[in-house]
């Protein structure tokens, strides 16, 4: 059977291509912007390919009760939505997706909002978001006859590949700047069988020496230019409508790196929104670390019209990127929506961080950056005490366990970088305290925490 009705569009100058005859590298031939996954008839009110909203609501509550491995991802479970495929049955899955959205109480009581929420996920198969996006790209890779997958990371996607990758017999590249990931996240891609080189050098230029490389090699290419990853990343937006019953929140808070995932969102409600499947679109927001912000000056600097290109520096390493690809699209976006881009420093990020763990709820830095912004947008009377607010955490707390036990341990921040937040700071570090192997030592231990 075929299940394919898609075209891509390019996103610069509105080219259309069949999608296997994509250059390696996903750039345009004409104008060398990025393609999108468009579906034929989706934008007209009526049509042989649109979908019914109503059938499609009541199908996907269903396959929640299946025992088949395809509707048992959060995913595919929504296949009517992303058909890329020939054939479904070539999906590689590890039932990615049906992440939990958790209530935020403490974070909402503190900013004086009644409904925040996280949708966490980082609790995917291999920590992260990246597992939505991996299982629809690669199955493409595999449909289209790959031996070779390659991706350039600051650590989860590499983790995500190799994993997607080992689970249906291809071979994996994985290139990793050099001393700039986290343990985690790199012990996965070696678990998982990838070759992987980490080169001296930064995302940004391991990006540039991938291009070449699949542009020379019969390698498929597994970053988010890849506009299949961002079908799978566009799944959460369905999560999220589906459990506000179809009504969505007012606002989404979205970290930003490569800029994809806020993109295959905003496409994700959107294209709900096109089929009426909402009445509406939330704002999206996307926020930045201070030290790997293109896109928050480019806000300040020209609404998001132009970007420059910075050297990145934040410990939140997953979003440590300087030149992200898709900025034109997380760009429109936050237009579309009337959302905002913000950037966020070290020590907000690693206040929030600790803060959510405080709440049960621990995650990376990089997606601390959303309840780090969220007190911003708050500050700035930009997020109305009645909004509904979902936090999107993108990656699970023990990816980065360095970070927090330096943290606790008080090692994590310079002096210059904690000032102003000290006592903060002090409240929420938990230190693990060395102590003698006696019942009396460890109460007195307890007492003093009182005292
Ligand atoms: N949060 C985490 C945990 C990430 O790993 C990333 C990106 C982001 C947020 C930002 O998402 O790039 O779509 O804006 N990590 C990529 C990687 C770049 O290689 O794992 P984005």
């Amino acid at each position: 059977m075929n299940d394919n009705l898609h075209t891509l569009r390019c996103f610069g100058c509105g080219a259309r291509i069949a999608g296997p005859d994509a250059r390696p590298d996903f750039r345009c031939a004409e104008c060398g912007d990025l393609f999108e996954v468009e579906y034929a008839g989706w934008g007209q009110r009526q049509g042989l390919n649109r979908p019914n909203p109503g059938a499609l609501k009541w199908l996907w509550r269903e396959r929640r009760c299946s025992s088949e491995a395809l509707d048992q991802s959060g995913v595919w479970r929504f296949r009517e939505l992303l058909p890329i495929l020939d054939n479904f049955g070539d999906a590689v899955s590890l039932h990615e997706g049906n992440t939990p959205l958790y209530k935020l109480k403490r974070a909402a009581r503190a900013l004086g909002i009644d409904q925040l929420f996280a949708k966490h996920q980082g609790m995917n198969p291999t920590g992260s978001f990246k597992d939505t996006g991996m299982t629809a790209a690669l199955s493409v890779a595999r449909e289209r006859g790959f031996e070779w997958v390659a991706c350039a990371s600051t650590g989860n996607t590499s983790a995500a590949m190799a994993a997607y990758a080992a689970r249906s017999g291809l071979r994996s590249l994985v290139l990793i700047p050099e001393g700039k990931i986290a343990w985690g996240k790199l012990s996965q891609a070696m678990d998982y069988g990838a070759i992987t080189c980490q080169l001296k050098s930064d995302f940004d230029g391991c990006v540039r020496v991938l291009t070449q490389i699949v542009n020379e090699a019969p390698i498929y290419l597994l970053n988010s230019v890849n506009p299949y990853r961002l079908e799978g990343q566009k799944t959460p937006a369905f999560e999220i409508a589906e459990a506000f019953d179809w009504t969505v929140p007012d606002h989404l808070i979205v970290p930003g790196g490569n800029l994809a995932n806020s993109s295959a969102l905003g496409k994700g409600f959107r294209e709900l929104h096109e089929l009426g499947l909402v009445a509406r679109m939330p704002r999206i927001s996307v926020i930045q670390a201070e030290g790997a912000n293109p896109l928050a000056r480019s806000f300040v600097e020209n609404n998001g019209e132009q970007m420059k290109p910075v050297e990145a520096h934040t410990r939140a390493t997953a979003i440590r990127i300087g030149n992200p690809a898709s900025w034109r699209k997380a760009a429109r976006v936050i237009k579309d929506t009337g959302g905002w881009c913000l950037d966020v420093s070290e020590a907000e990020i690693a206040i929030a961080k600790a803060e959510l763990g405080a709440e049960g709820l621990g995650c990376e830095p990089a997606s601390a950056v959303t309840l780090a912004g969220l007190k911003k947008l708050r500050e700035q009377g930009k997020v109305a005490a009645s909004e509904t607010v979902v936090l999107l955490l993108t990656g699970h707390t023990l990816k980065d366990a360095d970070y927090t036990i330096n943290f606790h341990r008080g090692t994590l921040l310079g002096d210059d970088e904690v000032a102003g937040h000290q006592q903060k700071i002090a409240a929420l570090q938990r230190n693990a305290v060395a102590v003698d192997a006696t019942p009396s030592a460890v109460l007195a231990t307890l007492k003093g925490l009182a005292g």
